[in-house]
């Protein structure tokens, strides 16, 4: 059924839960595919203070809507208010999608960021098994998804953090989930050592993001892996001074909005039932950040 697009007593309510959250492409992504694919749904970024989540998310049962999205910074801090989690929650330890059981008057979190990145990797056709060493920039709950979702191919990862104490905890955390999994964690000071035969390195940090573009969070003086993909989560800029170094040197970069794409996708898909289209969703992601 198409819709012609007035918002009536018909129109299921999804949003993005975040402070601040004005500047999340999720609702353009979302709002596009609604239209795209005639549906008589919205998306709309909702602000919440952090000391008003419970409330915010009992309402979205309270006012029928049908899903949600989680930001900064509630991503973990909601994980006590909900129903129930999945198993990629568990081991990513954040939840960035929220699924709304209005019959059950229950709400599931989920995770897409971690299949987002898992499926951007695949789409660009970077595999990642026991040969690989992959080297993780980063300790907070970016690089704990993506070391999760990569900690089963049987890599050996290393998490490179400034704050060492924080890399030690995420590689206790997946030591304690797969006894065999091969991880490490060191200092920004051992950058070199651990990248030198690095297959894969990804920046899990927010070094380099608007509106400080011009830093990167590889460490000066340190030569980057002959043969290597960088992989950068940050899509705004959608070229990071690291991609820009990286490729100096001759390695393929890529950066972060596949990742964001397929996470808006995943989450769609959870909530709709449709399929996401993709290729629309990265094109209005693409024209936003473009003329940011
Ligand atoms: P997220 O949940 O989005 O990953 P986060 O938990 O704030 O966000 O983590 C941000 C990451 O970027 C951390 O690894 C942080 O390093 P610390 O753990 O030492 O704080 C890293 N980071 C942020 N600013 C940095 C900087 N100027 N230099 C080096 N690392 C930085």
């Amino acid at each position: 059924m198409t819709h012609n697009g007035h918002i009536d007593g018909q129109t299921q309510l999804v949003g993005i839960i975040g402070y601040p959250v004005a500047h999340s492409l999720s609702p353009q992504m979302h709002n596009a595919a609604f239209a795209e694919l005639g549906m008589n749904w919205r998306y709309v970024p909702l602000l919440v203070q952090p000391q008003r989540l419970a409330e915010a998310l009992r309402g979205l049962l309270a006012l029928g809507f049908r899903g949600a999205n989680v930001t900064v910074p509630h991503k973990v801090t909601c994980i006590p208010h909900l129903d129930s989690v999945t198993e990629a929650v568990s081991i990513a330890g954040a939840v960035n999608t929220i699924r709304i059981d209005a019959s059950q008057g229950r709400l599931e979190g989920l995770n897409t960021d971690m299949s987002g990145f898992l499926t951007d990797l695949a789409v660009n056709q970077v595999s990642v098994n026991e040969e690989s060493r992959v080297v993780i920039l980063g300790a907070g709950g970016a690089a704990r998804a993506i070391g999760a979702g990569l900690a089963r191919s049987g890599a050996e990862i290393a998490f490179v953090n400034r704050t060492l104490e924080r890399a030690v905890q995420i590689v206790d955390f997946l030591r304690a989930s797969w006894e065999s999994c091969k991880v490490k964690a060191v200092g920004l000071e051992d950058l070199a050592e651990v990248s030198r035969e690095a297959t894969l390195i990804i920046n899990a940090t927010s070094v380099g993001m608007f509106p400080y573009t011009d830093v990167s969070p590889w460490r000066e003086g340190v030569p980057f892996p002959k043969g290597a993909v960088l992989y950068d989560t940050i899509y705004r800029p959608l070229q990071t001074k690291l991609m820009r170094d990286a490729e100096r040197s001759g390695l393929r970069a890529i950066g972060g909005l596949g990742m964001l794409v397929y996470q808006g996708a995943a989450a769609f898909e959870l909530w709709t039932g449709k399929k996401a289209p993709i290729e629309l969703m990265r094109r209005v992601c693409l024209e936003h950040l473009n003329q940011s």
